[in-house]
């Protein structure tokens, strides 16, 4: 899109924004009838307008309950329940100066999973709705606020502070981190959805959200993706264990092009891609049986190469609400593949074969496909992916398979090499090794598959596969070769022990 367009986009946003924030707060002043709201002083110009506006019920457009620092009457009006958890709910920077649609769904999946939680929105909008870096300049007294209320609540109702659960979105994720700085005690746990980047990357741990910020922090990284320097999402990780799925970077379902093929476009990629934690969260909410797990790994190539899939040690959580809290552990750094939509959890698996250089294939550079039979399903055309440019000949490859479905126990596998003119990128391989000998016709090239050995990630289970046919273990461009299982376990052969 064009410049002006864009200019013009963010305009009409604003403009509609006023508009509504107006009839927004008309409505919350209306929400005192009692009195007690309207005795606030007035404000002098610096909007300090925060609401804790506690939800009844699933509906985001009835209004909720406003909690106010000091006011026990609120308490009893509000129906709170010192003993339940309590789960507040922290917004990011604004353009629109109103809720954006993850909200409600945020809010809705988790009352549906704690039916008796207090589920409270902290509404900072009038201060979120300001220019990036005043935002950010309010993102510490918002978080003192919080503070305040809690050690309220703590005193005036023993509120537990290790029941409670802050869940902050963007700029709303260090706003959480101030939050638990500056109570009395520890709150229980933080979670940050894709934490701001931009004033935060790199700065000391008292001015971000941290691991010292709550007994367990979690944080979700979805866009960290950097362009002109700085990346919307915080890189570098600030938890007790961080979560990049599929990298961090580039979100499944994103992609321009992807999404609506509309004038907006850069910019529905981008919240896309930085909403998406807001959405992995809510998915860990509502399929509670159908996990997603992340694994350690030092970084995402490594992960990508399928290095990193063992649970051994608590390198492995699931993701999202359901993140167990581990010893404490700085900044352990955790991956996973998605699907492009709800239920974002796939599976994924190692593999690992050696690759025998048979003939010809000093330069050549094969493209893979798998096809998987499982006990449940079949998984057909999955992309071999190769990481460093090309697979490693007379050497042992570890490659990461991901399916979106589960297909149960792996029973079968299909390694198909897909022939020369099969695809473009199939062509432009061979473009480029043919061109410079394009009139002789270059010889067939060989590779030699005997097993492939493969490990589930989801259920750490190991398995051995064999060549179907032992005499058929050679494979061209064009061909496949098909492996069954035939050992449970990796051991090439089975243990001698005890022998006499
Ligand atoms: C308050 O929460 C606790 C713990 O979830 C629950 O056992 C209790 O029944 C709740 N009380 C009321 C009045 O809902
Ligand atoms: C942040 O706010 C304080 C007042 O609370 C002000 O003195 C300071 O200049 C602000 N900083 C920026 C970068 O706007
Ligand atoms: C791999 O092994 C084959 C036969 O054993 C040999 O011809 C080839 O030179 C070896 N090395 C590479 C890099 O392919």
């Amino acid at each position: 899109m064009n410049h002006k367009a864009l200019l013009q986009l963010i305009f009409l946003h604003a403009a509609a924004a006023a508009l509504i924030s107006f009839a927004f707060c008309e409505n919350a002043v209306l929400k005192g009838e009692d009195g007690e709201f309207g005795e606030l002083p007035p404000e002098d110009q610096a909007p300090n307008d925060i609401k804790y506006n506690m939800r009844k019920g699933l509906d985001l457009d009835q209004e909720g309950c406003y909690l106010q620092t000091g006011k026990k009457k609120c308490l009893e009006e509000c129906g709170f329940n010192a003993t339940a958890k309590t789960i507040f709910i922290i917004h990011g920077w604004t353009m629109s100066g109103m809720f954006e649609s993850w909200m409600q769904k945020l809010v809705s999946a988790v009352m549906q999973r704690e039916h008796e939680a207090n589920v409270i929105i902290v509404d900072w909008l009038s201060m979120a709705q300001q220019l990036y870096p005043d935002a950010v300049n309010y993102t510490s007294s918002v978080g003192l606020d919080i503070a305040s209320m809690l050690n309220w609540l703590q005193d005036e109702q023993q509120l537990p502070l290790e029941n409670v659960h802050l869940i902050g979105y963007s700029l709303g994720a260090h706003v959480a981190g101030y939050a638990g700085t500056y109570v009395q005690g520890t709150v229980g746990r933080i979670t940050g959805l894709d934490p701001a980047g931009p004033m935060f990357e790199g700065v000391e741990e008292h001015k971000r959200l941290s691991p010292d910020d709550a007994d367990f922090v979690d944080v979700l990284h979805t866009y960290t993706r950097e362009a002109l320097g700085v990346s919307i999402g915080i890189q570098q990780p600030i938890g007790d264990i961080d979560i990049y799925p599929n990298g961090g970077d580039v979100q499944p379902g994103c992609a321009l092009g992807e999404v609506l093929a509309v004038a907006s476009n850069f910019m529905e990629v981008m919240k896309c891609e930085h909403e998406r934690a807001v959405h992995l969260f809510v998915d860990s909410l509502m399929n509670k049986d159908h996990m997603s797990f992340a694994f350690q790994c030092t970084g995402p190539d490594r992960f990508k190469k399928g290095i990193c899939l063992s649970c051994r040690k608590n390198r492995c959580n699931n993701i999202g609400y359901n993140t167990r809290k581990m010893r404490k552990r700085r900044n352990s750094k955790m991956y996973l593949k998605t699907r492009a939509d709800t239920p974002f959890g796939g599976y994924h698996y190692q593999m690992k074969m050696h690759v025998f250089n048979r003939k010809h294939m000093d330069t050549a550079d094969p493209t893979f496909y798998l096809t998987l039979y499982g006990t449940h399903k079949d998984a057909a055309n999955v992309y071999l992916d190769v990481q460093d440019d090309s697979i490693g000949l007379n050497l042992t490859n570890t490659f990461l398979v991901f399916t979106e479905e589960d297909i149960g126990d792996l029973l079968k596998i299909n390694l198909n090499w897909e022939g020369e003119y099969e695809s473009w990128t199939s062509v432009w391989k061979n473009f480029k090794t043919k061109f410079w000998a394009w009139d002789t016709k270059p010889p067939k090239p060989i590779l030699e598959v005997r097993r492939i050995r493969v490990k589930a990630g989801e259920t750490q289970k190991k398995f051995t596969f064999c060549a179907e046919d032992p005499s058929k273990t050679e494979i061209s461009p064009g061909e496949s070769l098909t492996f069954v299982k035939c050992r449970d376990g990796w051991e090439v052969k089975p243990r001698k022990r005890y022998e006499t």
